[in-house]
């Protein structure tokens, strides 16, 4: 099988290492690609945000399936593009790729299908904003109704701050704070059956402690020992299956990853948010746990026969990613850093660039992963640690306490 995988992050990277390692993967090419999947597929450059130019693509190189990795493309339609040129796909089309393009969309269907969610107001006026914050009280959470990168939300006790936020985005969600612990579950779907990946958690906030603002995610580690097994299956039956029967009664089926972010209230599990592709830095710890062939799965969620395939299989153990970011993220990310110690197995690339003499170079926000897993948590933690330990990045961001309260809480909801 020939695959093409879209994107230049660290979801990709991971995403190339895996499918590098399916022996039914003949040529793997990656599109636009980092410095990272350089090193493991053909590279290629492309407006992944162009739906005509990645199927042109596609077609060029001869791909069996396309894996879209980021929302923005296939908010775009390259999803829809791809299989008008005949190839395989995995990614949803534009119309049910609005699941994470809308937030009022989601909340739409989610209530359709009778989803548990946080109550929410959809706002347009400063009037709305602040009826809305007084309905639901502190601590206020607004976001951006539209693709905003995970950085589009603000969770504040401060009034002020949150009618600030929703006058500098225009229309807004405003919503109840959900209390919790948060999980991210990713479910393989080919718009009828569902095939839901380990449960992973992700840690948005830049600051230790979960202090300061939210990025895109700053560390994650899998599985979560805290989390009881059937909550699992019961996230399956109440949200993912409900919402992909409701998207398939309204004509526009989802096909490829649903992202279930969610909290664990008091009152069982309460959906944050939908995201329509893998999650980003939950991918790099989930597909180091999954032994079953990727490129096989996708395939299978791609061309409706997901229900035939065979059971997953998963290596045993925990896996711990630790994100390295650039100075200033997430505000305006400095770049054009010199990194060393990048090239290393187990480090995960983002924002990176190789310079003509050959020097690997920040491009982004976040710009790498330090990614290992054990047999546990602990071990896989010391173990991301360490490895982060060997990489510079001049004026490098990054969290310490990454997976530090799962260690050792092996108990429910600890
Ligand atoms: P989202 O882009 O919707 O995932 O929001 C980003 C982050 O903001 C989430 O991962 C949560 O940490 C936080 N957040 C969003 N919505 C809520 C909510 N209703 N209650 C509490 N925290 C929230
Ligand atoms: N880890 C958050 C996201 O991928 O949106």
């Amino acid at each position: 099988m020939r695959v093409l995988v879209l994107g230049n992050g660290a979801r990709e990277h991971a995403l190339c290492l895996a499918l590098a390692h399916d022996p039914s993967v003949t040529a793997l090419v990656c599109a636009p690609g980092n410095a990272g999947t350089a090193a493991v597929a053909e590279q290629r450059g492309v407006d992944a945000t162009d739906p005509a130019a990645v199927a042109a693509l596609a077609q060029d190189v001869d791909a069996d399936l396309v894996v879209v990795g980021p929302e923005a493309p296939l908010v775009a339609g390259v999803a829809d593009a791809v299989r008008a040129a005949g190839i395989a796909c995995f990614g949803p089309s534009q119309a049910a790729a609005r699941l994470e393009g809308s937030k009022a969309f989601a909340k739409d269907v989610m209530a359709a299908a009778g989803v548990p969610t946080a109550r929410a107001r959809m706002c347009v006026t400063a009037e709305q904003v602040a009826e809305a914050l007084d309905e639901f009280g502190a601590p206020y959470v607004v976001k951006d109704d539209g693709l905003a990168a995970g950085k589009g939300v603000v969770v504040t006790d401060d009034r002020e701050a949150a009618l600030a936020h929703a006058s500098a985005c225009g229309s807004v969600v405003v919503e109840e704070y959900l209390d919790g612990p948060e999980v991210s579950l990713f479910c393989l779907t080919d718009g009828t059956a569902v095939v839901p990946l380990v449960p992973a958690q992700d840690f948005k906030r830049i600051g230790d402690g979960d202090t300061g603002p939210n990025t895109g995610g700053m560390g994650a580690y899998a599985p979560l020992p805290w989390l009881p097994a059937e909550l699992t299956d019961d996230i399956v039956r109440t949200v993912a299956c409900p919402t992909i029967e409701e998207m398939a009664r309204r004509n526009t089926p989802f096909a490829g990853l649903l992202y279930i972010g969610l909290a664990i209230t008091r009152d069982g599990p309460r959906v944050i948010e939908f995201n329509a592709r893998f999650g980003d830095p939950e991918t790099q710890v989930v597909l180091a746990l999954l032994a079953t062939p990727l490129a096989g799965l996708l395939a299978a969620a791609a061309t409706g026969r997901l229900a035939e395939h065979e059971p997953l299989r998963w290596h045993d153990g925990s896996a711990v990613t630790v994100v390295l970011a650039s100075a200033n993220y997430p505000d305006t990310p400095r770049t054009g850093d010199v990194l060393t110690g990048a090239e290393q197995s187990g480090v995960i690339h983002a924002g990176t660039r190789r310079r003509d003499d050959g020097a690997i170079v920040s491009a982004g926000g976040r710009v790498l992963s330090a990614t290992a897993s054990a047999s546990t948590l602990d071990e896989a933690r010391q173990r991301a640690y360490a490895l982060l330990a060997t990489i510079d990045l001049p004026g490098g961001q990054y969290r310490t306490d990454i997976a530090l309260r799962a260690v050792g809480a092996a108990h429910p909801l600890a």
